[in-house]
């Protein structure tokens, strides 16, 4: 089968670019910018005809696979403007885990550093719109899916890829503000053996109903324990968590059916480069729940590309609410934000290779 090449991209431009929303309307995953990337597998073909079109719908048959057996993974990262400079953090992590999550739902391989320079080539055309004031970004919504019109249970002969980018704003609220958060114990978001470190479309629509029951009660997300004992701590919905305990960061371990954030990992990596300790270990509710009763659990936030870092300034369990912190931003959330915020926006120097530039607007 043919290997991709950049210089094989065709594009079609728009015929008007859209007019832009003010950069303090953007929300999250509300605006698109004009141009999207599409590439199509097929099993004869394998990757071919990448291009990059003016954004719009597709047409598919109601017998395409997708809808009724949701053979789809997607991956979520920033792109950045500072001071002219469109940079990305540590992409080539994301078109890993896009591979980890085909693995998993049976989809194809799609060689990385393809996949990174056709986001590159893309960026460069869209560089205006990658939002500058504090807290936004260009989202990017790297996606792939099952395109083959049959209703029988099989592995996709057809596929796309594509890449959306979205600019937005801050996807909880700015400022690093506490958020509050459900714990959940009635439903699971994954167990060990299933799909919970592929990111999958499946995942997100298994935990709306913990979302839901949560958001009713007032909370903005549901924190998830593993799905045989409901005990050990697992991760947010949209993002991985940590404590600080007596002084030590401590984050659940991946064990299968968690997320492996990357900014979980780079957190993890800057903490200990801090000369922080960081212990990656199961974390029972009932040590979490304990530790902030008697005052050894100091912070609680969780961590995500969309989230970047959010303190937790509450947790309810069974209908008892856990002050953590008196809900205030701690200095290690505020700390960590800073480290990784800086090497994100290029004004820090962080490890090598985490801050990719892609070109000047
Ligand atoms: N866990 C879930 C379920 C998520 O959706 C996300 C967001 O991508 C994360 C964790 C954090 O992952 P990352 O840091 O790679 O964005
Ligand atoms: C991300 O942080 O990129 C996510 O994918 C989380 C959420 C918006 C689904």
């Amino acid at each position: 089968m043919a290997t991709l090449d950049v210089k094989d991209i065709r594009f079609e431009k728009v015929a008007q670019t859209k007019e832009k929303t003010p950069e303090d309307k953007l929300g999250f995953g509300a605006v698109y910018t004009d141009h999207m990337l599409l590439i199509d597998w097929d099993d004869q073909e394998g990757w071919h005809d990448p291009r990059i079109v003016p954004y719009g719908p597709f047409s598919l048959d109601p017998a395409t696979a997708v809808f009724h057996y949701g053979q789809a993974i997607f991956e979520g990262m920033k792109a950045y403007n500072e001071n002219g400079k469109i940079l990305l953090f540590r992409p080539d992590c994301n078109f890993e885990r896009l591979n980890i999550s085909a693995d998993r739902l049976s989809l194809p391989d799609l060689d990385p550093e393809f996949a990174l320079a056709s986001l590159k080539k893309l960026l460069e055309i869209e560089k205006s719109w990658v939002p500058s004031s504090a807290g936004t970004s260009l989202y990017i919504r790297p996606f792939m899916f099952s395109t083959e019109k049959t209703l029988a249970v099989h592995t996709a002969k057809t596929v796309t890829y594509g890449v959306i980018l979205s600019p937005s704003g801050a996807y909880f609220s700015s400022d690093l503000a506490p958020t509050k958060i459900y714990v959940e114990e009635e439903y699971v978001r994954a167990v060990r053996g299933g799909m919970g470190y592929a990111k999958t479309a499946g995942n997100y629509a298994g935990s709306y109903k913990g979302q839901d029951k949560a958001a009713a009660l007032g909370y903005a997300q549901t924190l998830w324990l593993d799905g045989v004992e409901r005990k050990y701590i697992e991760e947010v919905g949209a993002m991985n968590i940590f404590f600080k305990i007596n002084g030590t960061y401590v984050t659940p371990a991946l064990n299968g059916s968690i997320l492996p954030g990357i900014t979980r990992r780079s957190v993890i990596q800057l903490l200990e480069e801090a000369g922080e300790t960081v212990e990656e270990r199961h974390v029972s509710i009932e040590e979490l729940l304990g530790g902030i009763e008697d005052g050894s659990v100091e912070e609680i936030f969780g961590t995500g590309t969309a989230a970047v870092v959010t303190p937790v300034g509450e947790l309810a369990y069974r209908d008892k609410k856990y002050v953590v912190n008196d809900f205030k931003t701690g200095p290690g959330a505020r700390n960590i934000y800073d480290r990784l915020t800086a090497i994100q926006l290029g004004k820090e120097e962080g490890p090598q290779g985490w801050s990719v530039e892609v070109c000047k607007v």
